[in-house]
């Protein structure tokens, strides 16, 4: 793209931001504004990281500079760095407070993509936002830690990559970490009888292949305020715009089309099933607009987007450190022989395995794969320890900087699942102090309704995997930087892809 068009792009951003500024005189009463940097230096910093992909490391210097709640001014749109995980808590979640915080703001990616105020993840709490929130978590909990069903379903497809693996002395570990993945998004959206082929593998993937390109700062940036020149020829707006339009179109084919042609009220093959069998109650009882076929196209769509991965890279994470620690690979191993032994892993081995559970929270906390989560907004002016949030800000919790704050965590860049035992080895309750500096998976009504599901499927990937393989470095091969610093930021920030060594445990342990 040439000068004139960023030179001409910048000029009217410039009369927005001048014409916003005099229209808005905060009410600031005796509430203090929150500190920041200020000015045009500010401005640009903020521009050229974002740009980079980096603004974690940004926002992080700024928190070291200023303290726990920090605030910019981005033409004219102020934005909030909560740098403390129990701050964000209470943010988020204290009673006078939440129905304040926990707003999205607009992007264009919601309003043009993920059909607007009908979706779920990505728009503010209305009344049907609250619904659909409310009927997508009950399902998709029972999805994570109810369902013996599902977790059959889902070690037949363990098992699959464990047989194919055995043959291999090598093996692409990512590539096939990300389709057992795929196989398991699959499973949650359309049940047993998916019949799931390449084709649906494929649809899920380029979907948020093609998504990842318009997180970019140019493109949400740019479009944002300038929704027209997605169809402006010859723009790599357009180019990117249809052909995510194209991925999002044929996901929508492959799941939601051809799953409601065969649904069948009371024989619910999946979640979309679920959704379907929830849309036609709200519509008995003369609500059509809360759960709409555009909502249930949302849902798969978020389904797909929040689920694939962040699962796939945790676990690639945590087997990149182990095949760099092999001690604590050993230690892991030792765990798994000594509770499951020959049996298939299951869900009830879960709570007599602290060290894999400390692993696994720990892989999450190391990785911190979206840097701030995701954006929340304030509906109204809120004072929090005496500073005025005002109406409109968008609230960034620093999920970077609050899982290696070097004040709450020792060695914070170091890989130790020893940080969350107790000194009887014991995984250490979720409301111990330790764990409560951890903000994974957000807090309050906008956090993650698939934690259980997400962890109860790592625990049994990782398990799985570590009965019946040993994992080690090449010596042909370079395995990526583990240092989380040095990763490519993309939608989530990840290692890069790798081949590594796998040898057989002597007992293999398939059914
Ligand atoms: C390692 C795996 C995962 C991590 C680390 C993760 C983390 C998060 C975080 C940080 C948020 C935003 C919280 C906030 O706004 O305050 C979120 C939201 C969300 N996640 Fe997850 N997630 C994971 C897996 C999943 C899975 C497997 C699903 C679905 C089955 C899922 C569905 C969602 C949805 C729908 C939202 C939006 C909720 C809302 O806006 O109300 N996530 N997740």
């Amino acid at each position: 793209m040439d000068l004139t068009f960023y030179i001409a792009l910048l000029i009217l951003l410039l009369a927005l931001w001048y014409c916003r500024t005099l229209r808005r005189s905060p009410s600031l009463g005796n509430a203090k504004t929150i500190p920041g940097p200020k000015g045009f230096g500010c401005l640009k910093s903020f521009i050229a990281s974002s740009r980079n992909n980096n603004s974690h490391e940004l926002a992080t210097e700024w928190a070291q500079q200023y303290g726990d709640l920090v605030q910019v001014n981005i033409l004219s749109q102020k934005i909030v760095y909560i740098n403390d995980s129990r701050l964000a808590r209470v943010i988020f979640n204290h009673p006078s407070l939440k129905e304040m915080t926990n707003d999205r703001p607009d992007t264009f990616l919601s309003k043009y993509v993920i059909y607007g105020n009908k979706n779920m993840a990505f728009t503010s709490r209305t009344d049907q936002q609250k619904v659909r929130r409310k009927l997508y978590h009950g399902v998709v909990k029972f999805y994570g830690e109810n369902v013996r069903k599902f977790e059959r379903i889902f070690m037949t497809s363990l098992n699959k990559l464990t047989r194919e693996m055995q043959s291999l002395n090598e093996v692409n570990f990512s590539h096939e970490i990300s389709m057992a993945t795929l196989r398991v998004v699959d499973a949650l959206l359309a049940g047993e009888e998916s019949n799931c082929t390449k084709e649906h593998l494929e649809a899920l993937e380029n979907f948020d292949t093609t998504l990842s390109e318009l997180f970019y700062f140019d493109m949400e940036a740019v479009l944002k305020p300038l929704p027209f020149l997605r169809f402006v020829p010859g723009l790599p707006f357009k180019t990117k715009y249809d052909a995510l339009i194209k991925a999002r179109d044929d996901l929508v084919n492959a799941y939601f089309h051809r799953l409601k042609e065969t649904y069948i009220k009371g024989q619910e093959r999946g979640v979309i099933d679920h959704l379907l069998t929830a849309q036609s109650k709200l519509e008995e009882e003369g609500d059509v607009e809360s759960l709409c076929d555009d909502s249930v196209k949302a849902l798969l769509c978020e389904t797909t987007i929040a689920s694939f991965l962040t699962t796939a890279h945790t676990v690639n994470t945590l087997v990149l450190l182990l095949i760099l620690h092999p001690e604590l690979q050993e230690k892991l191993h030792s765990e798994v022989k000594s509770v499951i032994g020959n049996e298939t892993p299951s869900l009830r081995h879960r709570s007599s395995m602290p060290y894999t559970e400390s692993s696994i929270i720990e892989a999450l906390r190391y990785a911190s794969a979206g840097p701030f989560l995701l954006p929340h907004s304030c509906r109204e002016d809120v004072e929090m320890n005496g500073y005025l949030i005002e109406k409109g800000a968008i609230l960034l919790a620093n999920a970077w900087y609050c899982h290696r704050r070097s004040d709450q965590w020792e060695e914070p860049w170091t890989f130790k699942p020893d940080r969350f035992l107790d000194d009887n080895g014991q995984l250490l309750q979720a409301d111990h102090p330790k764990r409560l500096n951890l903000i994974i998976f957000g807090s309050g009504s906008r956090s993650c309704p698939g934690e259980a599901f997400a962890r109860s499927r790592m625990f049994l990937i990782v398990v799985t995997l570590i009965q019946n393989f040993e994992f080690f470095a090449l010596d042909n091969v370079k395995l990526p930087d583990v240092d989380p610093r040095n990763w490519e930021s993309k939608a989530v920030r990840a290692p890069g892809q790798f081949k590594c060594g796998i040898r057989p445990r002597t007992e293999i342990h398939l059914p």
